[in-house]
């Protein structure tokens, strides 16, 4: 059952290429997203004047990356939240938000309740759900199912990746739809979705860089991430791997912040994982690098192969293929799952049920 893998969740990393392949194809006709089902018209846009993306751990993270999206491309303003903060923040909810609750199981009890709290306000209820019939589905007025398969292992992976990908078809319709996204860049988009498949694949063959990484670090009793952007929503998902399997102590932060608190923390050998895939942020981001260096620490950068600037300042690279800024999280958290699951490995753990966890929670 786990198909020669010895963990179900290494055998979920590599299931990667194929869950994204399934959730963008089956959403695509003509190269155009086809949301067959879903209702998103645009007098709903006309109306909908905020959207609140509401989750609990992976799928928070997910939820993260998807404002910067929709915001993005349909320029409605996103908020998002974990659901157990939701449901007792008394939140400006009412019939003119749209409420999307992303859940890989659909059992997750505080995403219900707070999906509960949003349809009790008048929101309207969509839901990106992994597990067909599952209460949030059976519970929300529209579901944009992800095609992960079943997932296992209790650190989420496939449902991570596929939730991204349903939230940006989901982001793009609407910016198509409300014509705040120029048919341009919608098909540039689309097109560059469609590689993304091969691209998780290119990262999935070269995995020995990245266990030899882990093998030298595991024994680290912090580690923590830095990035901008939507780097920063990927270093907190990269964190989140890393703490729940590894039992490592770990947290992110954006790097602008390091000087405001914890700059204080980095003393010799202290290892940081900088996640540089932004263009625009490159500047910033070595500046940073040289800061947490320049007192001794150690820095692991994730970047795209064309970046010819980070690089200079990292002890170790780990490299992405080229896209689109707004779609590096896809491929930019790969390489941080796999580093997760070696560091988990290398310290004798139980990957697939980390101690204290359970896949799906269903009490508060
Ligand atoms: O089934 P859900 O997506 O609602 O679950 C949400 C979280 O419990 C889940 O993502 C959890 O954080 C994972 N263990 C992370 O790997």
């Amino acid at each position: 059952k786990k198909d020669g893998f010895e963990h179900f969740m290494m055998k979920e990393i590599n299931e990667q290429p194929k869950g994204v392949h399934e959730t963008l194809f089956r959403r695509l006709k003509e190269d155009k997203v086809y949301i067959d089902g879903i209702k998103i018209t645009k007098k709903d846009l006309e109306r909908i004047n905020k959207i609140y993306i509401v989750a609990c751990g992976t799928a928070y993270h997910a939820g993260l990356v998807a404002k910067r999206a929709i915001e993005n491309f349909a320029k409605i303003p996103v908020y998002v939240d974990v659901a157990s903060e939701f449901r007792y923040s008394d939140p400006f909810v009412d019939k003119n938000t749209l409420f999307i609750a992303v859940s890989q199981s659909g059992e997750t009890l505080d995403t219900l309740a707070a999906l509960r709290e949003a349809k009790r306000k008048g929101a309207r209820v969509l839901s990106v759900v992994n597990v067909v019939g599952s209460s949030v589905a059976r519970e929300s007025d529209d579901v944009f199912y992800t095609w992960a398969g079943p997932e296992i292992a209790v650190a989420s992976t496939k449902a991570f990746t596929t939730q991204l990908i349903a939230l940006y078809l989901i982001a793009l319709h609407m910016g198509i739809t409300n014509e705040k996204l120029t048919e341009k860049r919608y098909f540039e988009i689309i097109k560059e979705l469609k590689v993304l498949p091969e691209k998780i694949e290119k990262i999935l063959k070269n995995t020995k860089q990245i266990q030899e990484l882990a093998d030298n670090n595991f024994n680290n009793n912090s580690i923590f991430f830095m990035g901008r952007g939507i780097d920063v929503d990927i270093s907190m998902e990269a964190s989140l791997k890393l703490k729940e399997i590894s039992y490592i102590n770990s947290f992110a932060i954006p790097a602008g912040e390091l000087k405001h608190g914890t700059i204080a923390l980095v003393e010799k050998g202290t290892l940081v994982i900088a996640i540089s895939t932004q263009k625009r942020l490159t500047e910033k981001m070595i500046s940073n690098i040289k800061e947490v260096k320049a007192r001794g620490a150690k820095v692991i950068v994730v970047t795209l192969e064309s970046n010819k600037d980070v690089v200079k300042v990292a002890d170790d690279v780990i490299y992405i293929p080229e896209t689109l800024d707004i779609l590096t999280p896809v491929l930019s958290i790969i390489p941080m799952q796999i580093f997760a699951y070696y560091v988990s490995i290398a310290r004798g753990n139980d990957v697939d049920k980390p101690r204290n966890l359970a896949k799906s929670v269903t009490v508060e």
